[in-house]
């Protein structure tokens, strides 16, 4: 599954074991998240959600992982309905209300990543199975929560959860192929750059799917002003921000660990450091294991090296493989993003507040440069 988590998320919260007051308070989450896209159609939006109670005392202590997970998920998704629709109708009050910063906050917290709405709450998190016997398909995948009712939104969300697990066999291979290299064993390797190339030819294939369940204006218009980060926004509530103002990244494909992974293994050097810096910002946006995943495969055995000193047609082959097909989802990547993105909104900066051509035009000249002649 990759960065996918197991089992799958959480729809609802089972509330059956707590107490009233505990499962009175979740179960109002679980309503407000079923009825996010009709409040917001309604504009009533904004009072529902700074009516939200705060957490009852010691909640966090009773929550297991995925119920944690939930909280945080809904809690993000209200924090970024509040402050954006607070934006499209011109009533910036700059304060997110305790009722979803406390939670938001804290469960972020104790998760150890940013409390706002990034990808892994937008698409690591957010999927189901339409069959739970199924497989994690596009056809077999939905979400769990939405700003819209708008099916191009669930499509978005559900193109990524299908690459992410069509990213699976390559993330398990990346770390088989350093230990091949560890080894000395350019059998496995190989076998292994196989198993990378073919994830990314279907990743990119799914990749391709995107415009046909997502209508570029319904993503400009309907649902993407949600995912935009935060410029100075007051946690109410949260004491140990003594009120500091906060500013945030929205959620962002940078934040996917993926790519980073796969880069890592094949030894692709990001040599711009305001580059660098951008991406390693962007990590501290991942959960922390997908991000210690990819700092392994970076301070892993060099691959590239490995390959280019065997002197193996074939294995020089699988590797260059690896890359062409590298740069193919980058391209591919690319043109949606300036569909998307640049045609549709006319914006140079994307929801995570970078300027996105300059770095993924720099990310596919130094995907070319890894190849082995
Ligand atoms: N990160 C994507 C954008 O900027 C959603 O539009």
């Amino acid at each position: 599954r990759g960065f996918l988590p197991t089992p799958d998320p959480l729809t609802s919260f089972n509330t059956d074991q707590y107490d009233s007051m505990t499962s009175e308070y979740l179960q109002r989450l679980d309503q407000v998240g079923d009825n996010l896209p009709d409040l917001i159609e309604s504009g009533e939006v904004r009072p529902v959600l700074r009516s939200l109670e705060k957490p009852p005392a010691g909640l966090l202590d009773k929550l297991n992982d995925r119920e944690m997970i939930r909280l945080c998920q809904l809690s993000g998704f209200f924090a970024s309905a509040y402050v954006n629709y607070g934006q499209l109708i011109g009533e910036d009050d700059s304060v997110l209300p305790a009722g979803m910063a406390i939670p938001l906050y804290e469960t972020s917290e104790e998760i150890g990543r940013k409390p706002i709405l990034s990808y892994d709450l937008l698409c690591l998190h957010n999927f189901q199975r339409k069959d739970p016997d199924g497989d994690l398909s596009v056809e077999n995948l939905d979400l769990i929560q939405s700003f819209t009712h708008h099916d191009d939104e669930r499509w978005f969300v559900i193109i990524h959860v299908a690459i992410e697990a069509a990213a699976g066999p390559a993330i398990t291979a990346c770390s088989t192929a350093q230990q091949a290299v560890r080894e000395d064993d350019p059998e496995l390797l190989l076998r292994k750059l196989h198993t990378i190339e073919e994830s990314l030819v279907e990743q990119t294939s799914i990749m391709q799917r995107m415009t046909e369940g997502n209508d570029t204006s319904v993503f400009a218009n309907e649902y993407r002003p949600y995912y935009y980060g935060f410029d100075e926004i007051i946690f109410e509530g949260v004491n140990e921000l003594e009120g500091t103002p906060q500013s945030l990244r929205g959620g962002s494909g940078a934040q996917s660990s993926i790519l980073p992974s796969i880069d890592a293994t094949l030894g692709i050097k990001h040599d711009a450091t305001k580059m660098i810096e951008k991406l390693d910002d962007m990590r501290s946006y991942m959960p922390p294991f997908h991000r210690n995943t990819i700092t392994e495969l970076d301070t892993g055995p060099d691959i590239k090296e490995y390959v280019a000193k065997q002197g193996s047609d074939e294995l020089r082959r699988a590797y260059n493989n690896c890359i062409t097909n590298l740069i193919t989802f980058r391209k591919v990547h690319f043109r949606q993003i300036s569909q998307y993105i640049r045609e549709e909104t006319g914006d140079t900066t994307g929801t995570g507040g970078t300027n996105y051509a300059y770095y993924l035009q720099k990310m596919k000249e130094e995907t070319e440069a890894a190849r082995i002649d």
